[in-house]
């Protein structure tokens, strides 16, 4: 086989790139590991950034987001006994954010790309990207029970943070930046109507917990566990127990329970990959960089990174010029390190420390206070959440 961009990875990265691609005419092949199934049912994020909701409109796959979407005009912070509400219009000059799972985003640029799209194959396990430094990257891949060859102009390495791209990079050339957080996330989808119109971001003496929605009957909520807990550590009644513990403030307001249809453990970390492209293999989205969930950074910086592959591809289609390819890695980098900032910042502002560390606590405390306390601290956190300039 043989196509213009080889894309390794079907999730929301390669499937947005392929669709970008799609439509200035540039052929490609997106080879995906796992199921269709299995792909449109992985629980993941669901906070999208306005320019994120304008990226996935501009390639016309919106449709069901415009309906199906809950756009929130900001965030709640509770802490100390009490709630303070973020207002993101006002304090960004008319920003919002849009709720709708990634899953959906999944579903809906599947679906169009079997409708009318370039070829996309579920169950092909990218194994090695070959030959990156020269003109004809080669990608290995099994694929019904044989190993098969894809021969590119360029691959595109969209294969998340446990994908096979990255090796590609020589060791002598590139380095990562990691850092691992000392607790997880237990995540758990319930069928029970949100307790709040928008999100809440907890503090409590126990730890974190987040407030977050799929739709008007179903609930996404998140605690923070110790490292290594495992889902069956918590029985249904500890989850809500604990939740209402957390998220409970002075005034009168009641958690809302429901069945728990999933649960899940993830744990926390940041991690940077520089540079972003080695020859003509070039990495978006998780692939290159992952962030804590506490920012709802991780899917945003994916589109942001497709955006600017999408233009330097149609660049060089379109005129010969590989000027933005070359400056792709730099171009994304900055706005990857200022999310790395800011999930990093509203991980450390929010979560206990598990050593109980009280000069900490107080930090955090003054950390908090200072936001809702001064416009100017407000509108920093508000300007972060919905999202920096994007670098094209
Ligand atoms: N060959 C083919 N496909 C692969 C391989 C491989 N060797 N390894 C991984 N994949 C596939 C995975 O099965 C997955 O579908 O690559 C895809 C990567 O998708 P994501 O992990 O969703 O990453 P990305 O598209 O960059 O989207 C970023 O995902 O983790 C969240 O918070 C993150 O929301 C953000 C989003
Ligand atoms: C979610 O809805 O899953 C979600 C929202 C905001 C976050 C993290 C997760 O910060």
């Amino acid at each position: 086989m043989r196509t213009t961009v080889g894309i390794i990875g079907g999730g929301p990265a390669g499937l947005l790139l392929a669709r970008l691609l799609h439509r200035v005419g540039i052929d490609c092949v997106v080879l995906e590991a796992r199921t269709r199934e299995y792909v449109e049912h992985r629980q993941r994020a669901g906070m999208l950034e306005q320019g994120t909701v304008d990226a996935l409109r501009a390639c016309g796959a919106a449709a069901r987001l415009e309906a199906e979407g809950l756009v929130h005009q900001g965030i709640e912070l509770r802490f100390a006994g009490e709630r303070h509400h973020i207002d993101f219009p006002v304090l960004t000059g008319g920003r919002t954010v849009t709720i709708y799972a990634q899953t959906e985003i999944v579903k809906d640029l599947v679906a169009l790309q079997l409708a009318d799209g370039p070829p996309l194959l579920f169950e092909a396990q990218a194994l090695a990207v070959e030959k990156p430094e020269s003109e004809q990257p080669v990608v290995r891949f099994l694929h019904e029970g044989r190993e098969q060859t894809l021969t590119c102009d360029w691959v595109a390495g969209c294969d998340g943070f446990h994908g096979i791209s990255r090796d590609a990079f020589p060791a002598a050339t590139s380095r990562t930046y990691a850092h691992d957080y000392p607790y997880s996330w237990l995540g758990v989808l319930a069928d029970v109507a949100p307790s709040c119109d928008e999100l809440i971001y907890a503090r409590g003496e126990n730890g974190f917990a987040l407030h977050s929605m799929r739709s008007p009957s179903v609930s996404r909520l998140y605690l923070q566990v110790p490292n290594g807990t495992e889902p069956d550590d918590w029985p249904d009644d500890r989850i809500w127990d604990e939740l209402a513990a957390r998220f409970a403030i002075d005034a009168d307001w009641t958690l809302g329970r429901g069945p728990i249809t999933a649960k899940s453990v993830t744990p926390m970390r940041s991690h940077v990959h520089e540079p972003m492209r080695h020859g003509r293999l070039l990495l978006a989205g998780d692939a290159a960089h992952i962030v804590p969930p506490t920012g709802a950074k991780g899917l945003n910086l994916a589109v942001s990174d497709v955006r600017v592959l999408g233009r330097a591809f149609a660049e060089l289609h379109r005129t010969g010029s590989e000027q933005l390819l070359d400056s792709y890695s730099e171009l994304c980098l900055d706005r990857v390190w200022q999310a790395t900032r800011f999930s990093y910042d509203m991980t450390r502002m929010l979560h206990a420390q598990p050593n109980g560390d009280a000069f900490e606590s107080r930090m955090q405390l003054a950390r908090l206070h200072r936001i809702t306390a001064s416009r100017h601290a407000a509108a920093e956190l508000a300007a972060n959440y919905t999202g920096l300039p994007l670098p094209l």
